[in-house]
């Protein structure tokens, strides 16, 4: 006798002979469905973030319709959903507040409806760690497809990358060195096709995270957004995914540490963002694998950075692609015995039979193991009474010379503080200063501000400094990053003052806040924590967000409830 063809999740609504059958069924048909879509086949979920106020992500509905072709090819019947996307470039007071908001939105969509695999559409900074989160806390068959970078910037004879030079154009700006109407013709020409950033910003890192974990197709992180190889990589996702719910491929047989493992040091080998720290580990605390800050320093301490892209290096996205891609990355970590070969991949392969035999078309983007770009490639995580759970740094953007070094405080309150003071002539600074950034945390801004940037004062500038050492802010050069606990949430951070000393030792992994217990005790009574916000999404999230070090989740959001919901709707 022939063995029983096993039922997938979603025959639970349309396999059904009932009243509940009907209704699923009848309701779908009115958008011109034939009734055999219904008869047990793999029914794919596509999670999509396409939005105009999201322009990284404004192609996915193209994208989609790939990724469609693929699982009716393979057998499948797919739908496209959509969930709330994150747009970095307008949303205030910051994407990261709401990546927590939409990973519960994948979670409970998933959840709730008749899907047996899915497809997450992703692009934008927080819209992958957003969606994987969530996905992760369902576990179902899941491939990630990115939405790919957009064509290099290219201003007159030159190549810009995104966000990258705005900072530089900015500071020239401030420096007098480029003309405003120069600075607005630019503008155009950064952004000059679909896709995401083009720099090894968060969002080409977490496309290289996806790549590295296993969780998308071979190629998924490089092929720029316009590239009709990115269609076919959608078409391929949507043709695998169908096999793998037929496999039972879940999430979490993917997201290993192993894998966590591989995306660790793939990072410091791609000189990748400073936020997949946090990402990485808000994603393995949904899987219940245990990741952390330690992690980060030990595994990435012996990667070099191999990849010369923007903003550590000069080349852009489009170059990484035609240099090679991951793949090409990925072999070279493998060889040196940098990878756990063995994990298993999306498509069914190990990572390392994956990338093999990866070619590598330009040493000059792509660099070996034998003459890396930069020696140090990982992130630092330092310690110390300034940070005592923990801070980053990454000292492949950073100035050597700055990567020890002591200095006199400079603190700005807040956001506000900073941006009404910095570019004061009169503010009391010089280059050996440390500049200090307070209430720029998770609950602080609230929300990790990542365009809260600090960049350094007109005065500095003028006088031909490039970089100083620079607490909890975002920008190129040497920043301390990610400083738990946060001032807002009563962290050392709080207490300094300006004319403290601070200092950082990179190598050995700490910073100081050059102050007695005895002061910083007396501070301590007189500090008043911020007030938040009094209602909605923004209270729930400052009420529950953890901490950096702990990946910025909310803490009733860690781990996973699988997929079943055995009560009917009706
Ligand atoms: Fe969307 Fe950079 S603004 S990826």
């Amino acid at each position: 006798m022939a063995a029983k063809k096993k039922a997938f999740r979603s025959t639970e609504w349309f396999g059904k002979a009932d009243k509940d059958g009907f209704t699923h069924r009848s309701w779908m048909k009115n958008q011109g469905l034939p009734h055999d879509l219904f008869d047990g086949r793999p029914v794919i979920g596509i999670c999509n973030t396409w939005s105009e106020l999201t322009p990284c992500n404004a192609h996915f509905r193209q994208l989609a319709e790939r990724v469609k072709r693929g699982v009716y090819e393979a057998g499948g019947f797919p739908l496209e959903f959509p969930v709330m996307s994150l747009g970095e470039t307008l949303m205030r007071p910051t994407t990261m507040m709401f990546r927590n908001l939409v990973s519960m939105d994948v979670e409970e969509s998933i959840r709730a409806n008749p899907i047996d695999g899915v497809v997450l559409l992703v692009g934008c900074d927080k819209t992958t760690p957003a969606l994987v989160m969530g996905a992760a806390s369902c576990d179902l068959p899941t491939l990630a497809v990115s939405g790919g970078p957009m064509l290099n910037g290219r201003w007159r004879d030159r190549q810009i990358g995104s966000g990258t030079h705005v900072w530089k154009f900015d500071a020239m700006v401030k420096a007098g060195e480029m003309t405003l109407a120069d600075f607005m013709d630019a503008e155009a020409c950064m952004s000059r096709s679909p896709g995401h950033c083009m720099t090894m910003g968060t969002a080409s890192t977490m496309a290289s995270m996806v790549e590295s974990l296993g969780l998308g197709l071979p190629g998924n992180a490089a092929i720029p957004a316009v590239d009709s190889r990115r269609s076919v990589l959608a078409q391929m996702a949507g043709r695998r995914i169908v096999e793998m719910v037929r496999e039972d491929l879940r999430l979490s047989k993917i997201l290993t540490r192993a894998a966590f493992e591989n995306a660790i040091r793939t990072n410091g080998a791609i000189g990748g963002s400073t936020n997949a720290v946090i990402h990485l580990i808000a994603i393995a605390g949904r899987l219940g694998v245990d990741l952390g800050l330690d992690d980060w320093d030990r595994l990435g301490r012996e990667v070099p950075c191999l990849l010369n892209l923007m903003p550590s290096g000069d080349y852009l996205m489009e170059d990484f692609f035609y240099a090679g891609g991951l793949p090409a990355i990925l072999r070279e970590l493998g060889e040196a015995g940098l990878l756990n070969r063995a994990a298993l991949t999306a498509n069914g392969k190990t990572l390392w039979e994956n990338v093999a035999e990866a070619p590598c078309y330009d040493r000059a983007v792509i660099h070996s193991m034998a003459a890396p770009f930069k020696p140090q490639g990982g992130i630092r995580v330092l310690r110390g009474n300034l940070a005592p759970d923990g801070a980053v740094i990454k000292p492949s953007a950073a100035t050597p010379a700055l990567l020890q070094h002591s200095g006199r405080a400079v603190v700005f309150e807040d956001i506000d503080d900073y941006k009404a003071r910095v570019d004061d002539p009169d503010l009391d600074i010089d280059a050996e200063s440390v500049m200090v950034l307070k209430n720029c945390g998770p609950k602080g801004y609230p929300g990790f501000a990542e365009v809260g940037n600090m960049a350094l004062p007109a005065k500095l500038l003028k006088q031909g400094v490039t970089d100083m050492l620079r607490i909890s802010g975002t920008a190129y050069g040497t920043v301390v990053l990610h400083i738990s606990p946060e001032a807002a949430a009563g962290g050392p951070l709080a207490l300094v003052r300006t004319g403290d000393r601070i200092a950082l030792d990179s190598e050995k992994g700490t910073l100081t806040l050059e102050v007695s217990a005895e002061e910083l005790e007396r501070r301590r009574a007189a500090w008043q924590a911020p007030a938040g916000a009094a209602r909605g999404y923004a209270k729930l999230y400052r009420d529950h967000v953890l901490q950096a070090d702990k990946g910025c989740d909310l803490d009733f959001l860690t781990g996973g409830s699988g997929a079943e919901v055995p009560r009917e709707s009706h």
